[in-house]
């Protein structure tokens, strides 16, 4: 059997969504900001690209209630951050050097 190697070694996916019909959504809380900031500093940190990691966007993930929210595979590990300096410990502790970060955790029981 032949072996699958992953392109990105990790990916994490940000919720932009922007409801426009007075419903909450991620966009609401500053979601694009993380992002951003994510981006910035995973290439910053010379961790962006093949082998390494992907930041990108996405649609709902269906759990507005915990927004914003990120998610991180391949350990399927969910955030809700709140500012610049969460999503810097992300990207330092987890998608650099793989320690799941405890206090940013997703309520388990949070979905849409
Ligand atoms: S709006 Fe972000 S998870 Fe649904």
């Amino acid at each position: 059997m032949s072996e699958t190697k992953s392109y990105y070694g990790r990916h994490i996916f940000f919720c932009l969504n922007d409801r426009k019909n007075g419903e909450d959504s991620c966009a609401h809380h500053n979601a694009q900001d993380g992002f951003d900031r994510c981006k910035a500093q995973v290439k910053a940190a010379g961790l962006a690209g093949p082998g390494k990691v992907r930041v990108n966007k996405a649609g709902c993930l269906d759990r507005c209630a915990a927004g914003p929210v990120a998610v991180v595979y391949p350990e399927a590990v969910w955030y809700t951050y709140v500012d610049a300096n969460d999503i810097d410990e992300i990207v330092e502790s987890h998608l650099k050097n793989g320690q799941v970060v405890e206090r940013l955790l997703t309520p388990p029981h949070l979905g849409r």
